[in-house]
């Protein structure tokens, strides 16, 4: 097997202390609430897969269909010779811009940037060996810190796909789309899927699906903190929570809590009183509009290039070009 470069900007000790960090601030806070990076240990990533064939849960799909259909009309206008893919996972993703790339013999250099260590090197040695020819610098790396050592050379096209900008409180929106176009050279590309607003009630569905896939997934995370910070919340006394805020146009996800009740977490030191009905917020998924997107990525110095949907209309992948 072809072995990739790899970085690696996380300190060992990263995991343990942002852990602790998130989750002592998360539950000290008048209104609690955990990062939503926290969701995607061993059985949060498979959780994820099987979200990801429900039928309720649309974004998925609709974003493969984009990329499929599309893939080679993306790499003819992006003009890219270098692929970054922030939150590459297992780079399935990737391989579908990589293969445009590859038909239209403008392939250089594949950069996955992920905060798994483990999932992006065997991601990135497996992309190696498919791609020959192609150099691959993997980064392990943070998404609020990282961003500014991504090695972008050439040409490059950012992709951040998924909607994973969803989690994203507006200010961080800000501040992750700034750090990628200071990243970006003149000319780079930044190639962005969005979730779109839709019928509330399909929304609704797609985080409340019918076999409950998606409130484990959320649960996972006490799950995660009992091991990981020897805590013992009770998972029968806590319920999946997912609505559609349409002020802020996200849907909200929490935990609460259905009686009164109380939490140590050992590791912690930390002792915690819930209130019956009292919720922890997880997530944000932020649903956008198509003129919104086009207004804040041109008002961080980007160029929209062009915006493509799936037929349904349901989600985006926009192309924007650094001015
Ligand atoms: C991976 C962040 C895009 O917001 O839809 C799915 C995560 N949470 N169901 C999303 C998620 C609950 C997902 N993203």
């Amino acid at each position: 097997m072809t072995a990739a470069r790899i970085d690696v900007h996380l300190e060992p000790s990263w995991w343990r202390t942002t852990l602790e960090h998130d989750v002592r601030t998360g539950l000290v806070a008048e209104q609690r609430s955990i990062p939503a990076k926290w969701f995607y240990d061993e059985i949060g990533c498979q959780l994820f897969d099987d979200i990801t064939k429900l039928d309720e849960y649309y974004p998925f799909r609709a974003e493969r269909d984009i990329l499929a259909t599309r893939a080679n009309e993306i790499v003819a206008v992006a003009e890219a010779d270098t692929l970054v893919e922030l939150g590459s996972g297992t780079s399935e993703k990737s391989r579908v811009l990589l293969d445009a790339m590859a038909d239209a013999h403008v392939l250089k250099r594949y950069v996955p940037f992920d905060v798994s260590e483990e999932t992006l090197r065997s991601a990135a040695d497996q992309i190696a060996t498919d791609y020959p020819g192609t150099a691959v610098h993997g980064i392990v790396g943070d998404f609020d810190r990282h961003i500014p050592l991504v090695p972008i050379g050439g040409t490059g096209m950012v992709a951040f796909l998924g909607s994973t900008i969803g989690n994203f409180e507006p200010s961080a929106r800000k501040r992750f789309i700034a750090d990628v176009v200071a990243a970006l050279e003149p000319d780079g590309t930044f190639l962005l899927g969005t979730d779109l607003v839709k019928d509330p009630d399909r929304l609704w569905a797609a985080y409340n699906d019918a076999k409950g896939v998606t409130a484990q997934f959320n649960l996972n995370m006490l799950t995660m903190i009992n091991r990981e910070l020897n805590a013992d919340f009770d998972l029968d006394q806590f319920e999946h929570a997912a609505d559609w805020d349409a002020d802020n146009e996200w849907i909200d996800i929490r935990v609460r809590s259905k009686v009164a009740q109380t939490v140590q977490v050992r590791d912690l030191d930390l002792v915690v009183e819930f209130a019956t009905g009292e919720e922890m917020k997880t997530e944000i998924s932020a649903k956008f509009r198509l003129g919104g997107i086009a207004a804040e990525l041109e008002a961080a110095g980007l160029a929209v290039v062009e915006q493509w949907t799936d037929s349904y209309g349901d989600f985006a992948v926009t192309l924007a070009r650094k001015r």
